[in-house]
């Protein structure tokens, strides 16, 4: 079962194990994890599951489609370049010790 390390803003880290199938999102939702709302269910519609993807993972990651572009343009928190929905990263067993930090806010 692969893990993914979520950063808060604020320094502290959460391991999550993720189960077969799971986006990272329903990981940490389903584990209780402050940082995502997750409003839509996972649905690409609410940007309230952003995430920074970590150095050096983000080409790891499938790209993203032209949804989530523009989801991510009206995110709460600023855009970066390594900005993601982290309800569209199925995490994959390749994907084991990735690691997402949270930005300040969600909404
Ligand atoms: S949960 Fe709504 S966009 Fe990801």
């Amino acid at each position: 079962m692969p893990a993914i390390t979520f950063i808060h803003s604020d320094g502290r880290s959460d391991r999550v194990d993720v189960s077969d199938g799971e986006s990272a999102m329903q990981a940490a939702t389903r584990q209780g994890l402050d940082g995502i709302l997750a409003e839509c269910g996972g649905n690409a519609m609410c940007a309230t599951c952003h995430v920074y993807v970590d150095d050096g993972w983000l080409s790891r990651l499938p790209a993203m489609a032209g949804d989530e572009d523009a989801l991510l343009d009206g995110a709460a928190a600023e855009r970066r370049p390594a900005s993601r929905l982290s309800c569209q990263i199925k995490v994959t067993p390749e994907l084991d010790g990735l690691v997402l930090r949270l930005p300040e806010r969600q909404v």
